[in-house]
């Protein structure tokens, strides 16, 4: 089944849905200071319109869906959820990003109900960091989920690392060097400014060719074209190495030409675009009776209307914040 697209004639076939708005880290780049205002529980979708709402979508031709948050797995009853979406026909590949808290614990169980890919995201190597950049002291339970994520079977094993000037710009190496030894995919991300101190976001911003010159000290880095992806990272690759690294550069070369996604919040608004503010309300409709093809109809508006590009200032998303990240799941 062909994708939908939009009116660029890019394919759109890829929905990011956050199940939840909950999670049991804060960072400080997601996080607002004081925690983000919380959604009521009678406005976060139930399994069942998640359920409803991906069946159509699917049947539209979006083939990936990708589970985040918040933390997915902080919400009671995912792994049933999964079992459920991995039924879906037409649905070639359901994916979660986590903060790995709850990974070790889940991750069989994930594994048995069909999850095979999933993203960790881990900025440090370094407890105390993990701390100060999560106000959480969980940095021992992510490092062993990461490690059970491979043991289980989970393939591949990215982690996600958002790369942020004076913080852990010096752990680059470090945690690139993890793909010497393990089939990990380590993504590095550039840190976007997504609160509203402008110049913590600025003076926070390092790029993704910063980041290229780190990795470049330790020997020749090849750029490698891995199968399935279609994601924005570019890819490199060490001599001999199990696992790769990624380089994911929102702000100094963005892939909006590229973009095939679609965002649907906890509280049932699809979002075109992560840096805009636009988002159709599907819930009240899905809440009022409405039938499938109408509601096919409010995924197609969202895709019709997404934005071809965005500016590439590391500042502009000031612009943006309707909802904290926390509140649209990356
Ligand atoms: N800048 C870059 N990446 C971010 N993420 C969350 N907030 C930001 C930000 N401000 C990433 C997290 C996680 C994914 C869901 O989004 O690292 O891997
Ligand atoms: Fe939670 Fe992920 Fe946001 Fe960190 S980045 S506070 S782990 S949702």
């Amino acid at each position: 089944m062909t994708p939908p697209t939009d009116r660029y004639q890019r394919p759109i076939d890829y929905l990011r849905v956050s199940i939840t708005d909950r999670c049991n880290l804060q960072c400080v780049y997601c996080m607002p200071l004081g925690g983000a205002v919380k959604l009521k529980h009678e406005d976060i979708l139930s399994y069942e319109e998640f359920l409803r709402l991906i069946q159509i979508a699917v049947n539209m031709g979006i083939n990936k869906v990708r589970l985040t948050g918040g933390e997915p797995l902080v919400r009671k009853g995912v792994v049933d959820f999964c079992r459920r979406l991995t039924r879906i026909s037409g649905l070639q590949s359901l994916s979660l990003t986590t903060n790995g808290v709850l990974l070790e614990e889940l991750g069989p169980d994930l594994y048995a109900a069909g999850i095979r890919r999933v993203n960790i995201s881990l900025d440090t190597l370094k407890r105390e960091k993990f701390f100060r950049i999560t106000r959480r002291d969980e940095f021992d339970r992510v490092w062993r989920s990461i490690q059970a994520a491979e043991r289980v079977g989970f393939n591949p094993v990215k982690i996600n690392v958002v790369v942020m000037r004076g913080i852990n710009d010096d752990e680059v190496l470090d945690l690139a060097r993890l793909s010497l030894h393990h089939p990990y995919h380590i993504r590095f991300i550039e840190f976007m400014g997504f609160n509203n101190d402008r110049q913590w976001n600025l003076q926070h911003y390092f790029s993704a060719d910063e980041i290229l010159e780190k990795l470049r000290q330790v020997g020749s880095l090849a750029q490698v074209a891995p199968e399935h992806s279609n994601g924005p990272a570019r890819h490199f690759r060490w001599p001999d190495a199990p696992g790769m690294i990624g380089i994911i550069s929102p702000i100094s070369h963005h892939f909006c030409p590229t973009c095939n996604r679609l965002r649907l919040t906890a509280d049932g608004k699809l979002r075109n675009c992560l840096f805009s503010d636009q988002e159709v309300d599907i819930k009240t409709p899905l809440r009022q009776g409405a039938t499938d093809s109408e509601l096919s109809q409010f995924l197609r508006d969202s895709i019709v209307n997404k934005p071809e590009k965005h500016s590439l200032q590391p500042d502009f998303f000031r612009k943006c914040q309707s909802r904290p990240m926390v509140a649209i799941g990356g």
